[in-house]
């Protein structure tokens, strides 16, 4: 759709878009658009309005609230007062522009922040004490009756605590479906072969406006309550007003309802800032979703003089964080081959920015991924990057498709090498490529993994270096790495220099190894020196990883050894099992694996660790779990630490773990060892423990 430029016609377009998205916001459809894209159409429309003033009928968007009138199935029911809205500030200088104008008007004012709940409005209504209805926002005037809905929540009483209790009083909260409680309904659906629910608010809402109430009560809702309506006090209750917004809060908790947890009573745009700060980096801790914070006055006198618009209270706004879900298209689906030769599709989109971030590829996992979120080259996806958490495609949005959006198929053959993909046992979610001897994304990938931080740390090789020195002919496996020479690197365009230089008072030559290539020969001398555990990582065995690493490198010491050992012998190692046995067994049939293993012997790369017989084994058969950050040691080093005194290092606490050494923000394993009874050490006592063994005095 093009935009128009009269501002006449765009104003009807806008409206008609606004209005259309908000019934299916607060209606039983799913969204079309991100929260992001709708709050731009407001400002948009905002912006129009302020500039053409004429354009601004009172049934304009910018003047309502929710969704407009339509056929529910629900009763619909009057608000005694009308449910407001809340303006919005997308930036800190926009809530200090608000903070001026409140200011402007009745002085410095205490404010009350607290987090904006991602959920829907409620409105519960009790009479005398008890809950008589239970509505929807709807478009703040008239909402729907979900009362029967509302008495299977737990957390709303039906009948008020307390004294001063109400003639009759109007209560506004949160539903919200707490975040534990969608990734379970979530699991369970997939598990059903059911497609999964797109997030906790569309979820809430959908819960709530069930027809039948038991469904509602299947799921467990929460609520949390942040203001009043109507209210009529009665004779009993007079003594009960509160003056300030936080003097709300603690009426309703002396009435047993919820309330937020969360709340701060702040003054300043310094305070405050900090406070929005502070609750975005607990954005993804807290147990349902926010979207931002909601800023209020606190004097309920000040309020009552900075009154409302139509729509909102001029004594409140919402801070809304940058969005961490953005609708983008799908460009494209492809495949990237990895180091066991898994072919994993990610999807290509537009580049878009989200919590801060360009994105343009996101993995998909594998074929039934593809399948299971239903994705369509070309269709608009959304597409979620929460926290530090990697960015995901959630799924389509199907009413913005077109009809020209295709199905994507998985190849049959590897993109690198043109083998036939297959699976490596029947049944496997994943496709492998099975050349891999030979198929050059492999090899690129496995010698790049070898210079990863997890395996032999060798700081310039990554997968540029790695796909120069195979693309240049000098390597041909991982075998020849760690006899690479100078003479080699000349070779490689990527380590050699473009043109005649001088450093450090040296003249170079264009085509003599450039520094970078001489720090990489220094960093693969160095990374021969490297413990046992990560030349074994770095040999890229399926199932490998750093922990049954370290139990081959611990119970046999070389290299040699682990190669004689009998599967059953692998197998007995605690930390190994059947599947890893199984595959260091094959891993070491293969003959060009040998190779491998016998061109880094002669390079001097480490087979064996000497057992250094200065430590003394102290932790002979004793299990310990470290948590939390120590200060003498990395949690390489403690792992070490324990391990080379015969110890186990486990990463989680059960009842055979015989000690939790606690450092600062030990989070849930110190909670569980306590609840267990396992004896938990500071470092001090760990160090001695290390010492002197369990006859240490703890
Ligand atoms: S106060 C008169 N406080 O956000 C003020 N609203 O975007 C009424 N919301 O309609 C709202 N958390 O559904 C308030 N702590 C909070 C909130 C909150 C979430 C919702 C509410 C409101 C919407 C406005």
């Amino acid at each position: 759709m093009s935009e128009s430029t009269d501002p006449r016609v765009r104003h009807q377009e806008l409206v008609q878009e606004i209005e259309e998205h908000r019934a299916r916001y607060y209606g039983d459809d799913a969204p079309t658009i991100s929260d992001a894209a709708y709050d731009a159409l407001e400002r948009e429309l905002r912006a129009l309005e302020d500039a053409h003033p004429e354009l601004a009928e009172p049934d304009s968007p910018t003047q309502t609230v929710g969704a407009a009138r339509g056929e529910t199935g629900f009763a619909s029911v009057q608000h005694r007062e009308r449910m407001m809205s809340l303006d919005n500030a997308f930036s800190i200088d926009e809530v200090e522009a608000w903070l001026t104008r409140v200011s402007r008007e009745a002085g410095e004012q205490e404010v009350v922040c607290e987090p904006k709940i991602d959920g829907l409005s409620i409105s519960l209504t009790y009479e005398s004490g008890v809950l008589v209805r239970g509505v929807t926002r709807g478009d703040g005037t008239t909402g729907e009756d979900v009362t029967a809905n509302v008495r299977t929540m737990s957390d709303i009483p039906e009948r008020l605590t307390g004294s001063h209790i109400p003639a009759v009083v109007e209560i506004r909260g949160e539903v919200f479906l707490p975040l534990a409680a969608f990734d379970a309904l979530n699991a369970r659906l997939v598990d059903e072969g059911k497609p999964p629910y797109a997030n906790p608010r569309n979820t809430a809402a959908g819960s709530l406006r069930q027809k039948d109430p038991a469904v509602t009560a299947t799921r467990p809702l929460e609520v949390t309550t942040y203001a009043l309506g109507a209210l009529e006090w009665g004779e009993q209750g007079a003594d009960a007003r509160a003056e300030t917004q936080a003097g709300i809060y603690d009426v309703l908790a002396g009435w047993g309802l919820p309330v937020s947890q969360h709340t701060r009573v702040l003054t300043g745009v310094t305070a405050i800032e900090a406070f929005l700060r502070e609750l975005e980096d607990k954005r993804h801790s807290l147990v349902h979703e926010i979207d931002g914070a909601v800023l209020k006055v606190n004097s309920r006198a000040v309020q009552g003089q900075l009154g409302s618009t139509s729509r909102a209270p001029r004594w409140a706004v919402a801070y809304k964080f940058p969005p961490e879900e953005v609708h983008t298209r799908l460009e494209d689906i492809r495949v990237d081959v990895g180091r066991t030769g898994r072919v994993t599709p990610y999807g290509v989109m537009t580049p878009v920015t989200v919590a801060g971030s360009t994105v343009t590829y996101a993995t998909l996992h594998n074929r039934h991924e593809v399948k299971r979120k239903g994705v369509l080259i070309g269709d608009t996806v959304v597409l979620r990057k929460a926290g530090d958490v990697i960015p995901e495609i959630v799924g389509p949005v199907v009413a913005a498709r077109t009809g020209d959006e295709r199905e994507w198929t998985m190849p049959a053959e590897c993109p690198s090498c043109a083998s036939a993909l297959v699976e490596q046992k029947a049944g496997d979610k994943d496709m492998r490529c099975p050349n891999a001897k030979n198929c050059p994304a492999q090899i690129i990938d496995r010698i790049a993994f070898i210079g990863s931080r997890g395996a032999l740390d060798v700081e310039v090789l990554g997968e540029k270096a790695a796909a120069a020195l195979v693309e240049a002919g000098v390597l041909a496996n991982e075998a020849g790495l760690f006899a690479l020479t100078e003479q080699d690197l000349a070779r490689v365009p990527l380590f050699t220099l473009e043109s005649d230089s001088k450093k450090d008072g040296v003249e170079r030559k264009a085509g003599d190894v450039s520094t970078n290539g001489l720090r990489l020969l220094d960093n693969l001398a160095t990374a021969k020196t490297q413990p046992l555990w990560r030349v074994i990582v770095s040999l890229s065995m399926r199932h490998v990883g750093p922990t049954a690493s370290r139990a081959l490198a611990t119970a046999f010491g070389s290299l040699h050894a682990i190669r004689a050992a009998s599967e059953e012998e692998l197998s007995a190692v605690d930390g190994v099992g059947p599947t890893i046995a199984d595959s260091v067994t094959r891993w070491f049939e293969v003959d060009w694996h040998q190779d491998i293993v016998e061109q880094w012997a002669a390079s001097g790369v480490r087979m064996e660790d000497e057992r250094d017989q200065s430590v003394e084994r102290t932790l002979e058969g004793l299990t310990i779990v470290a948590t939390g950050s120590l200060e003498g040691f990395t949690r390489d080093s403690v792992k070490e630490a324990i391990i080379s005194r015969g110890g186990k290092a486990s990463g989680s606490v059960s009842k055979k773990t015989d000690y939790v050494v606690a450092g600062a923000n030990a989070g849930s394993k110190a909670d569980k060892a306590e609840q267990l009874g396992v004896p938990i050490l500071t470092e001090a006592q760990f160090v001695t423990l290390l010492e002197e063994g369990p006859r240490a005095p703890s």
